[in-house]
């Protein structure tokens, strides 16, 4: 025999006849109705507000008992005296966030009808799973295979070769400890060989960001030409640079889904690989590989501003349409990888990909392609070219300005929450209800206090 969850058997079906009894035949949902907030293994979350009169008399236990009735897992629910109510006391509006499962929400709304007043849901959205803390990026693995069929099947014992996918995976593909890779004399001497190369053009070709964080890796980190820095190495560098950064890598297990790539970027973490490039092809390579991190993407991460810059993006895709995650990453393939910055009077680079491509950097800044404003509504639909240099590149004014132009066009992307970002325990908070958003303002008006008491003790 079916035991509910009051523990009464048959007690559920009494409940639904009594449902039935208040809610005579289930009335389609209207337009904006019926909010499916996430949906997993067949149950839906929903957000509904409603106003209970007399809420004192019956209107608390009938409304308790719908909800019983469908036996709706309640998550959160708040309650403030009604805005036009007569009776100061009794009238509460109310807000509840509920998992019900899926084939009742309709008539849970409708019964629910019956015994309050103004019952609203948000509109449909369906928001996909996103991780809300840095252990989560542990799901966020999904691969994109892509076929090669020129690359060269004969590559090192630290990767895995997918037949017929042309992709090599780094072992470990998880969020495991960075491992240190011995890397061959022929594979130092490629690495020698880029870093040379590429060297000789930074100080004309890299803006200013760049070179600063360049010489602090030389410094600090083992940049140099005859050994390959371990990305063990580099990541503590930069996550001890706390302050300035707190960027962490990660081994990724080859090309990443664009929605878990950007995932990533929301809690400073860069997957970044440990391969590289083979060395019949020391200036090219089809794949992301430790040269174009380590001399690519590395000092750009090492930047304050490019750090807010690369995190806002990864937290714009947090929860974003399928859509907005195609728009955010050729946001992030003109800037990140192939952006362009004014700085003194002159165009420099700070995209990784042309910071570690000796030709497509010297192409770049050249008269040869064409130069546009950095716009991110307009670069975020601009077509983009993956295989040989890119036709077309946006220069910014500046990263600050690249970074404030983002987080304004972040803030236009559609979602039904806001996210705050907890630095202290590399968490994601997720604002969907009015208590989470006021104690989220009054953490940052303390915050805030203290600064301007710090302010007011230096002067
Ligand atoms: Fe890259």
């Amino acid at each position: 025999m079916k035991t509910d969850a009051a523990g009464a058997p048959g007690r559920r079906a009494s409940l639904q006849k009594d449902a039935e009894k208040e809610t005579p035949a289930t009335e389609p949902l209207g337009q904006g109705e019926g909010l499916v907030w996430e949906e997993e293994e067949g149950r839906a979350t929903l957000i509904l507000t409603f106003t209970l009169r007399n809420a004192r008399k019956a209107g608390l236990s009938k409304t308790a008992k719908v909800f019983e009735t469908f036996e709706a897992g309640i998550h959160h629910l708040e309650t403030r005296q009604a805005k036009k109510s007569k009776n100061t006391t009794d009238d509460l509006e109310f807000f509840v966030k509920c998992e019900v499962h899926n084939s009742d929400v309709s008539v849970l709304i409708n019964s629910l009808k019956k015994v309050a007043e103004d019952v609203k849901t948000i509109r449909e959205e369906r928001v996909p799973w996103f991780p809300k803390k840095i252990r989560d990026l542990d799901k966020c693995h999904h691969l994109i295979a892509k076929y090669e069929p020129d690359l060269d099947h004969d590559h090192p014992d630290e990767s895995i070769f997918l037949p017929g996918f042309g992709m090599y995976l780094n072992k470990p593909v998880r969020g495991d400890p960075l491992p240190r890779v011995e890397y061959t004399v022929q594979e130092t001497a490629t690495w020698r060989e880029v870093y040379r190369k590429l060297s000789s053009l930074y100080p004309t070709h890299a803006c200013k960001q760049y070179l600063d964080a360049f010489q602090q890796l030389e410094k600090c980190c083992g940049y140099q030409e005859d050994s390959i820095p371990q990305l063990q190495d580099v990541s503590r560098f930069l996550k001890g640079k706390t302050l300035q950064t707190g960027f962490q890598l990660r081994p990724a297990a080859g090309l990443l889904s664009p929605r878990d790539f950007l995932a990533s970027l929301a809690f400073r973490v860069f997957q970044s690989t440990q391969y590289i490039r083979h060395s019949s092809s020391p200036m090219h390579s089809p794949e992301p590989d430790c040269c174009h991190e380590l001399l690519g993407h590395v000092p750009m991460l090492a930047d304050k501003e490019f750090a807010q810059f690369s995190q806002a993006i990864g937290l714009a895709s947090l929860g974003s349409s399928d859509i907005e995650i195609e728009k955010l990453a050729t946001l992030y393939w003109f800037t990140i990888e192939f952006g362009l910055c004014k700085q003194n009077g002159s165009i420099k680079a700070y995209g990784a990909g042309l910071l570690s491509s000796y030709g497509e950097l010297v192409y770049a800044l050249s008269n040869k392609p064409e130069h546009k404003p950095f716009d991110p509504k307009l670069t975020a639909v601009h077509p983009y070219q993956d295989q040989t240099f890119q036709p077309v590149y946006f220069v910014a004014e500046n990263v600050e300005d690249a970074k404030a132009k983002l987080q304004k066009y972040a803030l236009k992307i559609k979602k039904p929450f806001s996210l705050h970002y907890d630095p202290f325990t590399c968490s994601i908070e997720v604002l969907n209800t009015p208590q989470k958003v006021k104690n989220t303002l009054s953490q940052m008006k303390e915050e805030l206090k203290n600064l301007c008491f710090d302010l007011e003790n230096i002067f």
